[in-house]
């Protein structure tokens, strides 16, 4: 038992260690540039009166409701292109009351990376030019630097060796950091894992600006919190060393669509008996439904043959057949899924710019019990063949993702017992246009609600990497740090039990709450 003269010692080292007093002010701004001027050469830094400064700020913007409208502006981008540059920012950010928002790929959904709800100072870190991918085939491994892509990973990978991948997502230009921060869901986790499974070791500029070159070998929970546990809140990571995975030379995509007539209700229902039994990790279905059509991406890592027979057995209601088959490289398969043609050329998977097109609203749940032929025709004909400007992906889990794998070997904790992610996508032409965006939301707020019968609840479940701020927002207490309390409304649907543990590494790592968004996870400091 704690004496008293020994808990006044341990508060007075905790006031000592936490409570430092963080006061972003105007006066900062100037010092903190000027800081930054010793370290970072004057080009890099993007000062709001720059003529090049609109065009670096959306450079990477990957969402069309923030590529005007940031909300609050930032002072200034800071384009680092060492890690030196990475590391004085956060030193003269913590020096002079200057934020940081961290940004690789610029996909966020709520544009976390480059603008702030809340009125603040900061700073946008841009990484893109961060982005040497090191494969070492003869280890199957590669380092990446923090600010390289998917499309840019995958390439490097699979011209080192056709027979190497990794087991990301399908859109090329996401960025390594973001999809990795919050575990990385894709078209392979059925065999390889979610991303964040490969993950082997990273290097992390933390909230004092020092750099840990081996995060694994040197701190155990945060190497665990960095995996799947969100961009932002533990540091900057600069550089992954990520396992790669063995693939045989070919590999086969397929895409069906079937329509409401042709089954496509008992068609998804048929193929959610499929995710979990019986266990086939080389072959994963993806669904997207829309309007009155279901349509099957399949990704299976082997040839048509191996694929047909084995459709036969388990799925011949689907009706696959040979000419339905395209067997390619690895490689090309990551190219055509992700740039929509058959003949894309690898090289297309470097091209980081993306059409930023309609305006788009996404949500997420989890399905862990089949919504069934009835469920689904409802689904069908009460939203989605009501509304032709939204649709439901549905990405299978199983395999490699829950077996053997426990719900807190990684910050992803939606592993035993899951089938499916479904993500609802919702667009519309104009922002401008307030019947149209209204009309959207009318939509996507019916069909979230209808689904509540299906998904998990107590928390109803969502993906960190489908970031969603109507799911909750972090709010800063009166010691200017953010609660707890106020976390946990959003982070235990992100995160489940898993939650606790990383408010406590974030405790340890980043008391001061300096690296913090509107869904940044809080810290949660141990008081006596
Ligand atoms: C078209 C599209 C397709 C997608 N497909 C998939 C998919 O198949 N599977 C999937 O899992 N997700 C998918 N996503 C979601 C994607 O993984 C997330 O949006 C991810 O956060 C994007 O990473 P980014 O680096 O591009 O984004 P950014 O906006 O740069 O960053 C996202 C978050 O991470 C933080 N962050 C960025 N870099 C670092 C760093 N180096 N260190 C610390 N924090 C950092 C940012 O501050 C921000 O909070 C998709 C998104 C889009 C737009
Ligand atoms: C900018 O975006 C914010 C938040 O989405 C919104 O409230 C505001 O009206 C927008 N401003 C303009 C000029 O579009
Ligand atoms: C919503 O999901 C779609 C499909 O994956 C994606 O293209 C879009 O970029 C996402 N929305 C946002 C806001 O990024
Ligand atoms: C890169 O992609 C964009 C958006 O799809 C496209 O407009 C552009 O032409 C592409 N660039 C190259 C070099 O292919």
């Amino acid at each position: 038992m704690a004496t008293s003269k020994n808990m006044a010692r341990e508060l007075a080292i905790f006031f000592f260690l936490c409570c430092t007093v963080f006061l972003p002010s105007l006066a900062g701004s100037d010092d903190f540039l000027q800081c930054l001027s010793q370290t970072i050469p004057s080009d890099l830094v993007y000062q709001q009166r720059s003529s090049s400064f609109e065009s670096v700020l959306r450079s990477s913007v990957q969402n069309p409701r923030y590529a005007t409208n940031t909300t609050v502006r930032p002072l200034c981008v800071v384009a680092a292109s060492g890690v030196p540059h990475v590391q004085a920012a956060v030193r003269c950010g913590r020096a002079h009351g200057v934020r940081l928002r961290v940004r690789s790929g610029g996909h966020d959904y709520e544009a976390l990376s480059y603008r702030s709800v809340r009125p603040e100072v900061f700073a946008v870190l841009e990484l893109s030019r961060l982005r040497v991918v090191d494969v070492r085939p003869a280890e199957a491994a590669a380092w990446v630097d923090a600010g390289a892509t998917l499309g840019e990973l995958y390439h490097a990978v699979g011209t080192a060796d056709r027979r190497l991948a990794f087991p990301g997502g399908a859109c090329p230009t996401v960025g390594v950091s973001g999809y990795l921060s919050g575990g990385g869901i894709g078209l392979m986790m059925r065999k390889y894992g979610i991303g964040a499974d490969s993950v082997v070791d990273a290097r992390v500029v933390n909230a004092d600006g020092d750099l840990i070159g081996s995060v694994a070998s040197t701190d155990l929970d945060l190497f665990w919190a960095i995996r799947g546990g969100g961009g932002e809140s533990f540091g900057v990571v600069v550089a992954w060393r990520l396992r790669l995975s063995m693939v045989e030379e070919t590999v086969t995509v397929v895409n069906i669509e079937r329509t409401l007539d042709e089954g496509a209700a008992a068609l998804v229902a048929k193929w959610e008996t499929l995710i979990l039994q019986p266990y086939l990790p080389d072959l994963t279905i993806r669904v997207v439904v829309q309007d009155h059509h279901a349509f099957f991406q399949t990704l299976f890592l082997g040839r048509c043959s191996r694929l047909l027979r084995a459709m036969r057995a388990f799925f011949p209601e689907l009706g696959m057949a040979p000419a339905d088959c395209r067997e390619m490289t690895w490689l090309r398969a990551m190219a055509f899924i992700g740039l929509g043609a058959a003949d894309a050329p690898a090289e297309g998977l470097l091209n980081r710019t993306n059409n930023l097109g309609t305006y788009v609203k996404n949500k997420s749940d989890y399905v862990r019990r089949g919504i069934g032929r009835a469920g689904w025709e409802g689904i069908f004909q009460q939203h989605l063949s009501r509304y032709g400007a939204g649709l439901m992906i549905l990405e299978p889990h199983g395999g490699a993702v829950s077996a053997g794998v426990p719900d807190f070997a990684t910050p992803y904790p939606h592993r035993q017992g899951v089938l499916y992610n479904v993500q609802y996508v919702v667009f519309w032409l104009d922002e401008a246009d307030g019947a149209a965006a209204a009309a959207a939301a009318g939509w996507l707020g019916g069909l979230y609600g209808h689904m509540e019968q299906f998904v998990t609840s107590n928390p109803r479940e969502a993906f960190a990497n489908y970031r969603d701020l109507e799911i909750g927002e972090n709010v800063v207490g009166g010691d200017g740090v953010t609660t707890y309390e106020s976390g946990r409304v959003w982070g235990e649907k992100y995160f489940m039990g898993n939650f606790r543990r990383l408010a406590a590494v974030k405790g340890r790592v980043d008391p001061g709450d300096y690296f913090r968004n509107e869904q940044s996870i809080p810290p949660l400091l141990q008081r006596f």
